[in-house]
């Protein structure tokens, strides 16, 4: 479970300071969501929960004449998208984006992994399509289950089996829109639902020092973070040991890479001014 205090405390600060490496993690998977984005019109563009703005930098750029706007809960990361960001028709804004009331009404909804946090899935979708254009698009990505997703799976299988109980697979967090089922329900005001399964490679070190970048990806970022945060000296060495193990495992070619798997899903806006 990842909550919004999450994202606006440690795990925020986590992935603001590793911006670099999260893009990178995801740069199998950015041009098949920038493709399936570029399919759309759209002038007015939000990218919710964009983080350290990659995807909203990337659509700007490729819209000059389209206004695009980043939304983040995250201050730590939406001053990293502001650092990062150039263009005159791109601005971020921290808020959350179930509650947030945008100047002008989107017609094109994107976003990388960010719409999977929120506490009430269905009211934050209904609220989206409320503030929309009549007819506003949506597509983004989110990753389907954990088992196929090695990055995740092989990674907390080293992890001590925790005795606290399982959070829900539907509670907010990088796995909770695995299912479409429950997808489908947690879009409320949206219609035309289409979800097309992407298999790509989660980069998760790159260059000559692929697997010491790799141990920093994995020391604040995913299943192994809290733990390599939290656990006494001892075990903590011991998992970095079996973590060091897996990552020199999938090292080939100059790059760490496990197997990665997501939905790509797109939508229409039931919204209309009638
Ligand atoms: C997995 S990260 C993805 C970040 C970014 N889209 C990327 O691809 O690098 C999820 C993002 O959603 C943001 N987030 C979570 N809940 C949110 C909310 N209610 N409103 C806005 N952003 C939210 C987090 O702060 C985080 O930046």
């Amino acid at each position: 479970m990842t909550s919004a205090s999450d994202w606006q405390g440690t795990v925020g600060r986590s992935w603001a300071s590793e911006w670099r490496r999260t893009d990178v993690s995801f740069s199998d998977l950015t041009p098949k969501l920038l493709a399936a984005i570029a399919r759309e019109p759209g002038a007015t563009v939000v990218d919710i929960g964009c983080g350290a703005g990659e995807l909203s930098i990337a659509v700007a750029a490729a819209r000059p004449q389209a206004r695009v706007t980043g939304v983040d809960i995250s201050g730590d990361l939406v001053e990293t998208a502001r650092s990062r960001a150039v263009q005159a028709n791109l601005a971020f804004e921290l808020a959350d984006a179930s509650q947030w009331q945008p100047a002008s009404r989107p017609d094109l909804y994107i976003s990388r992994h960010g719409v999977m946090f929120f506490s009430d899935p269905q009211a934050a979708f209904a609220h989206l399509a409320a503030q929309a254009a009549p007819g506003a698009r949506m597509v983004f990505s989110c990753f389907r289950k954990a088992a196929e997703n090695d990055w995740a799976a092989a990674v907390a299988a080293l992890l001590p089996k925790g005795d606290s109980p399982q959070a829900s697979p539907t509670a907010p967090g990088p796995f909770a829109f695995a299912l479409p089922e429950h997808v489908l329900r947690c879009m409320a005001g949206w219609q035309a639902v289409e979800f097309e399964p992407v298999d790509f490679r989660y980069i998760a070190g790159t260059g000559p020092d692929a697997v010491a970048e790799a141990m920093a990806l994995f020391r604040r970022i995913g299943p192994a973070a809290a733990a390599l945060r939290t656990l006494p000296d001892a075990e903590r060495a011991k998992i970095e040991r079996r973590l060091v193990d897996l990552v020199e495992a999938h090292h080939r070619d100059g790059q760490v890479a496990f197997n990665a798997a997501a939905w790509l899903v797109s939508a229409t806006s039931d919204h209309n001014d009638g």
